[in-house]
């Protein structure tokens, strides 16, 4: 560093007294006036099982109806579902979103629960982050989606936090300001309920979960912020009915055996959670959003792609250097690739080729098989007409030979039978003429 940077950085200071008023004490005003007219907003998540009663403490939290549906319980993952509302009160206008986790805590296995809402958290960082890198950036009107506050609102068993409890806010406690509720509080006896939440912040505390802290830094606000992180889970109970209790109609839940007025403080933490959340601790939750959760991610993200705030011999940081390195890294690494894609190109086109000469000379070789396989049995069919043929010749011969001698034989017999019958003839003849040489002599 030079002395003439060091000189930037330390200038000369001295103390002076005014000797008449100038005005910018007003600058405090001056700044409550631009944030009024620009407006605020505050993003809440809502953490919590199907019909827990999410939507219910929100309708109570803001004195208003949201529009809601009821999510239904076969959900087979987790989703966020955003509304954002535009809300005026005095002449302060808030964004207010509220983002409801849809199907949390219903499916069988629930193991990659917090996935959706980590990512949801950290998508909403990397738009702003986005918005922060752009050369020509429009923050001061950029709506800004970051959560502020998660309110995590617990079954009120009386038992422990569920594992999927634990595992959850573990996740989310380096993301987003966490603060426990036990819901439907009224579902639990006093008693329990104090046992209750000593046991949730003991388990916490043993899991190494960070939940939000009431600040205690702004002496305005010491006091009742220590007091009210001794209260914390905050026990609550929300509801969408108005009963009429003395006089005045207010935000109850009748039952046959009495009513649980939401704003007594006798009854549950409804009105701490608002005090806390809304009238002292908003500002606190959006700061802490940036200055804490979106800061973590931003570092992150940044050393992850590459910068850092001094290099390895402690000079300051250089975004031309490390703009340039990382391009040296990148068209390397892009050479890399394009070689390794061309080795891997050549290595296939080299495959193929022989497996292509492989397949050939197989076709080659059963060509040459099938041709032998038919030249014998050309060979064999050959052989066999020969043989036939000659068969055939001495059939013939044995046929005429056959015919002759049957000829013959005929024949033979034939002039054998005329001779007989001739010898007949000739007995028969002499034998007549004896008889009748006889019979003449007799006479
Ligand atoms: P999904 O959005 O469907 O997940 O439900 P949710 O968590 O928004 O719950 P919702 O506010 O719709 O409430 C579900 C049921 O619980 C309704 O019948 C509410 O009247 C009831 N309920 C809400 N808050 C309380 C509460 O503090 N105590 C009791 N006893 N019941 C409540
Ligand atoms: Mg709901």
């Amino acid at each position: 560093m030079t002395s003439r940077d060091t000189d930037l950085q330390s200038p000369e200071k001295r103390t002076l007294t005014l000797s008449g008023h100038v005005g910018f004490d007003s600058l405090p005003d001056q700044l409550v006036s631009k944030s009024v007219s620009l407006g605020f907003c505050f993003n809440i998540l809502c953490v919590g099982e199907t019909g827990i009663g999410k939507s219910t403490l929100m309708n109570t939290l803001f004195n208003t109806t949201f529009e809601y549906e009821e999510a239904s319980h076969y959900q087979n993952i987790v989703y966020l579902r955003p509304r954002t509302y535009d809300l005026q009160e005095s002449n302060v206008d808030l964004k207010l979103t509220i983002v409801d986790t849809v199907g949390f805590g219903d499916q069988v296995n629930k193991e990659e629960s917090y996935k959706p809402i980590v990512d949801y958290i950290d998508c909403q960082f990397e738009y702003f982050l986005q918005e922060e890198l752009k050369i020509k950036r429009s923050l001061h009107n950029y709506l800004d989606t970051r959560i502020h506050v998660c309110l995590y609102f617990i079954s009120p068993t009386g038992h422990s936090l569920r594992s999927l409890d634990l595992v959850t806010m573990k996740k989310l406690d380096s993301k987003v300001n966490i603060i426990p509720l036990i819901a439907k509080a009224d579902t639990i006896s006093k008693c329990e309920l104090n046992k209750f939440k000593i046991k949730i912040m003991s388990e916490l505390v043993s899991n190494g979960v960070q939940v939000y802290q009431f600040p205690t830094d702004d002496e305005a606000v010491t006091e009742i912020n220590s007091s009210m992180n001794a209260h914390l889970p905050l026990a609550v109970v929300g509801s969408s009915e108005e009963v009429k209790v003395g006089n005045k109609q207010v935000r109850a839940r009748q039952y046959p055996w009495g009513v649980v007025q939401v704003e007594n403080e006798n009854h549950c933490d409804f009105v701490k959670l608002r005090e806390m959340l809304i009238r002292v601790n908003m500002e606190d939750l959006r700061e802490q959003t940036h200055s804490r959760h979106y800061e973590l991610y931003r570092r992150c993200k940044l050393e992850e792609m590459g910068f850092k705030d001094s290099d390895t011999d402690s000079q300051p940081f250089s975004l031309q250097d490390v703009y340039v390195a990382k391009r040296r890294e990148f068209l390397a690494e892009l050479q890399r690739s394009e070689e390794d894609m061309r080795q891997m190109f050549v290595t296939k086109v080299k495959e193929t080729e022989a497996e292509l000469k492989e397949r050939e000379r197989e076709l080659h070789e059963r060509f040459e098989q099938l041709k032998r396989i038919h030249q014998e049995e050309k060979q064999s069919l050959e052989q066999k007409r020969r043989e036939l043929e000659e068969e055939m010749n001495s059939f013939s011969r044995r046929k005429v030979a056959a015919e002759t001698l049957q000829a013959n034989t005929l024949q033979t017999s034939i002039t054998h039978t005329i001779k007989k019958d001739k010898d007949k003839r000739n007995i028969f003849s002499l034998s007549s003429a004896l008889s009748f040489a006889t019979e003449g002599n007799v006479n």
